[in-house]
């Protein structure tokens, strides 16, 4: 179905593998493209609770296609840029987990794709930057945004001013990732911490999702609102009465998602 990608599914959880590595999975056109696909697919798939995204071979991915980009015309860069934010924002506000497994390179738009994602997990072999300014360019696909958001205005200044590339102890100490792990369990540790998570109630992680993200760019007050109305939502759920049930009766909920 993706020329790009291997879309499988287990356990709820669907694994998307991107899969161009004779270019260390660089985003052109079709990658970005096949992206939305996917997470639109996952999205209409009430089998699916959550993703795990990672990349083939040594990279998770090395950045925007270089080569695809050297040939726009400014127009045609800007349209580039357009694609990548629609997928970007599209894995950002799905409403459902999504991990990335970061298995090697994750630069420029690989790191981009990664912040767009709710967890970053990374082998401790992978490598964090925002290298762009080594090609005249800037992030183009939420950089200069989400990873100010991530890490502060100081730090993402820093790293997309200098274009260093970090290793994943370093991404781990400025809060670019939550946790490394050793290449060989990446996948494994990445299915653990999404099974806790497809274990909890699946609104309520929805509605955590999209309150964290929406408030984010909203003055305090406003957001405490955003919350106060996302409690009540969550209030009239049926996972609501039943966890607290569960609570009181002592034993495991069962959640339906409702
Ligand atoms: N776009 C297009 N092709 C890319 C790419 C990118 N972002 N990153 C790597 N590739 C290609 C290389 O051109 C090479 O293709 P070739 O075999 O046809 O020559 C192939 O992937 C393997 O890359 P190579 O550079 O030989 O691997 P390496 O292990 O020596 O170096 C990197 C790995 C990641 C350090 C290096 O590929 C690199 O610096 N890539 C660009 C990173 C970047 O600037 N990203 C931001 C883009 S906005």
């Amino acid at each position: 179905m993706f020329k790009t990608l291997n879309y499988t599914v287990k356990d709820r959880i669907a694994y998307i593998n991107i899969h161009r590595p004779d270019a260390l999975n660089a985003l052109n056109g079709q990658v970005i493209e096949e992206l939305y696909q996917a997470f639109t697919k996952v999205k209409e798939d009430d089998q699916v609770g959550g993703v795990i995204l990672s990349g083939e071979g040594k990279a998770f991915v090395a950045g925007a296609d270089i080569a695809a980009m050297s040939q726009m015309t400014p127009l045609e860069g800007r349209d580039f840029a357009i694609h990548g934010h629609r997928t970007m924002n599209f894995i950002e506000t799905l409403e459902k987990p999504v991990i990335a497994a970061v298995n090697g390179f994750a630069l420029g738009g690989g790191c981009e794709l990664a912040m767009a994602c709710d967890i970053r997990i990374a082998s401790k072999n992978a490598k964090f930057g925002q290298p762009e300014v080594n090609l005249g360019i800037i992030p183009g696909f939420g950089g200069t945004q989400r990873l100010a958001r991530l890490v502060g205005r100081g730090m993402a200044k820093y790293l997309i001013m200098t274009a260093e590339i970090i290793k994943a102890d370093r991404a781990l100490e400025i809060g670019l990732v939550e946790e490394v792990t050793t290449s060989e369990e990446l996948i494994e540790r990445a299915t653990a911490v999404m099974e806790t998570i497809l274990s909890k109630a699946p609104v309520a992680v929805g509605i955590a999702k999209a309150t964290i993200n929406q408030g984010e760019n909203l003055d305090m007050n406003t957001a405490s609102n955003l919350e106060i109305e996302a409690f009540t939502g969550c209030c009239a759920s049926v996972d609501k009465k039943e966890g607290m049930e569960a609570f009181l009766q002592k034993r495991p909920a069962k959640f339906q998602g409702k």
